[in-house]
C-alpha cells in the first residue's frame, strides 16, 4: 500500500493509508476507517499497560505507561510523529486510535493527542541533538538503539535516528552536520547501503562532536574496532569505550547502553550547564543553600541489575501510609530502576561514619560496571541490597512521580525498616550554595 491508497473491505468500511514513516520502523502505516473513524496507528499512541479495560477510560492509571513508552520508543522520531500527526488532521473526524499496544484511545484522545504533540516539539526544540544510525531490522539494533537513546535523552539533549540503509547520503550528513554527537549501531557487513552511510559520516564528523558505537548482535556486524579508530584519527570524542556484545542481550545490557548514552550526553552539557550554575544569583544560591538533609543511599535491584546513589534531597511526606519524597535527577542511571511500582531500600547514613561509603558511591564508573564491588551488603525482603555499614535501613516502593524541571519527585512508602545503632544519629549535609545537592 502506498499513501492514499484505499482498499474497500465490505459494509460501508473503506480503509485509506496514510505513510507514517520511522515511528518505530521505517515503513509504519497508519490506516483509517472513516465509517467507525477509528484509525490503526500500528506502534504510535501505544503503551506497555495491560488491564481488562479495552478502552482508555482510567486516565490516571494509564497515564505514567503512555509517558514513559513515548519517551521510549517514540521521542527519538519527534519529527517524523510531527509530521504524521499533521496527517492525521487532515484524515477528518478520528474517534478512536487503534494502537498496537495497550488499551484503545478514545474517552482521553484529545488530551492524549495534546500531550504526543507537546511532547515531540519540546524535543524538536531541543537546541542540541544526537544523531543516532543504525540498521533498524538487524539484529537487537532496535531494541539497544533506543535504550541508549533513552539514556542520551535524559540528559535534556534531543536524539534524530534514521536507518542507514533507507536514508539518502545527504540525509545522513545533513542531520551529522547539525548535531553534537554522533552514535552508530553497526550494521551487517554486506550491506552496502549501510557502507556507504558510514562512509558519509566519516567523511563530515567533526573534532568537536562525541561519537559512541555499539555492535547490534546480528551475527555479522562490521568489525566495530576499524570504525572505532578511523574516528579517532579524525580526532573525534570516543564519549563512552565501543560497546561489544557478545551474547544475547540481557536487561544488564540495555542498562549498559542506557548508561553510555547518559554519558554521551553529559559529556555534551556539561560545559553548558556549568557556565548556567556559574550565573545564579549569589545571595539566593547563599539563602537556598542553608536547606539542609540527611545523608542516605538508595540501593534497587531489579532483573538482576544493580543501582545505587547518594541522595540527600529526601523528605517525609505522609504519616498514612508511612512515606517520603527523594528528588532524583532526571539523567541518573539509576532513574530506570526507580520507576512506579519499582522497590529499593533507603540507607541512612551515620553521623561521623559516612566518608567511606559516601566516596564508594559518588565513584563515576563505567557503564555497566558493579556498583557494589568491595561493599558489604545483605539482602532485604523486597530482595534490594542493604548496606551492613549503614544507621538504619527502610524497605521502600515508588508509589508515583511528579515532574519538577530537571528532577523527578518520586513519592514513596515504607514497607519495613530497622536501626542498627541506636545510639546514633543521622549524618547531615550543611551547603554554602544552593546550587549543588
Ligand atoms: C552530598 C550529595 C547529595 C546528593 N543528593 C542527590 C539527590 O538527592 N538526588 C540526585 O539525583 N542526586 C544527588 N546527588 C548526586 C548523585 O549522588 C551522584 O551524582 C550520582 O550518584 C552519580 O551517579 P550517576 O552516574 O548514576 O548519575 C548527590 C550528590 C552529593 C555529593
Amino acid at each position: 500500500m502506498k499513501s492514499g491508497d484505499r482498499v474497500d473491505l465490505g459494509k460501508g468500511h473503506e480503509m485509506e493509508f496514510v505513510s507514517a514513516p520511522n515511528l518505530h520502523w521505517p515503513d509504519t502505516i497508519f490506516s483509517y476507517d472513516r465509517k467507525t473513524q477509528t484509525l490503526f496507528t500500528c506502534d504510535a499512541f501505544g503503551m506497555h499497560y495491560c488491564s481488562d479495560s479495552t478502552f482508555d477510560d482510567n486516565m490516571e492509571a494509564i497515564e505514567a505507561d503512555f509517558r514513559f513508552y513515548y519517551d521510549c520508543l517514540m521521542g527519538p522520531n519527534a519529527r517524523s510523529l510531527l509530521n504524521a500527526m499533521k496527517k492525521m488532521g487532515e484524515l477528518g473526524k478520528i474517534t478512536t486510535v487503534a494502537n498496537g499496544h495497550g488499551p484503545l484511545l478514545h474517552h482521553n484522545l484529545d488530551a492524549l493527542r495534546e500531550c504526543y504533540q507537546n511532547w515531540s516539539q519540546k524535543q524538536t526544540k531541543a537546541e542540541t541533538v544526537v544523531a543516532l544510525f543504525y540498521v533498524f531490522n538487524y539484529g537487537y539494533s532496535d531494541r539497544l538503539a533506543h535504550a541508549v537513546a533513552q539514556g542520551v535523552q535524559k540528559t535534556g539533549v534531543g536524539v534524530e535516528v534514521v536507518d542507514l540503509t533507507t536514508a539518502e547520503i545527504h540525509e545522513i550528513q545533513e542531520l551529522a552536520g547539525r548535531s553534537a554527537g554522533i552514535i552508530i549501531g553497526m550494521p551487517p557487513s554486506a550491506n552496502a547501503a549501510a557502507q556507504a552511510g558510514i562512509s558519509s559520516l566519516l567523511a563530515v564528523a567533526k573534532n568537536k562532536q562525541s561519537v559512541g558505537i555499539f555492535e547490534c548482535f546480528g551475527g555479522d556486524d562490521e568489525p566495530i574496532d576499524t570504525l572505532s579508530r578511523r574516528f579517532i584519527d579524525l580526532g573525534v570524542k570516543e564519549a563512552f569505550p565501543a560497546v561489544r556484545i557478545k551474547e544475547t542481550p540481557t536487561p544488564a545490557t540495555y542498562q549498559l547502553l542506557e548508561e553510555a548514552g547518559t554519558d554521551l550526553g553529559q559529556s555534551i552539557v556539561r560545559d553548558r550547564n556549568i557556565k548556567h550554575i556559574k550565573s545564579l544569583d549569589v545571595n539566593m544560591e547563599k539563602a537556598l543553600g542553608r536547606i539542609s538533609n540527611g545523608l542516605y543511599i538508595i540501593t534497587t535491584k531489579k532483573d538482576d541489575i544493580n543501582g545505587a546513589m547518594l541522595a540527600s534531597w529526601v523528605s517525609q511526606a505522609s504519616l498514612q501510609p508511612l512515606g517520603f519524597t527523594v528528588a532524583v535527577a532526571k539523567d541518573r542511571a539509576i532513574d530506570s530502576l526507580m520507576q512506579e511500582g519499582d522497590r529499593f531500600v533507603l540507607n541512612v547514613l551515620e553521623e561521623g561514619n559516612y566518608q567511606e561509603l559516601k566516596k564508594h558511591f559518588l565513584k563515576r564508573l563505567l557503564p555497566g560496571a558493579d556498583r557494589f564491588e568491595g561493599i558489604k551488603t545483605q539482602t532485604a525482603k523486597n530482595d534490594c541490597p542493604i548496606l551492613t555499614d549503614a544507621l538504619a535501613y527502610l524497605e521502600c516502593e515508588v508509589v508515583s512521580s511528579m515532574e519538577c524541571s530537571d528532577h523527578w519527585i518520586l513519592y514513596c512508602t515504607v514497607q519495613d525498616g530497622r536501626v542498627s545503632k541506636p545510639n546514633s544519629v543521622t549524618a547531615v549535609r550543611h551547603r554554602k550554595v544552593g546550587n549543588y545537592y
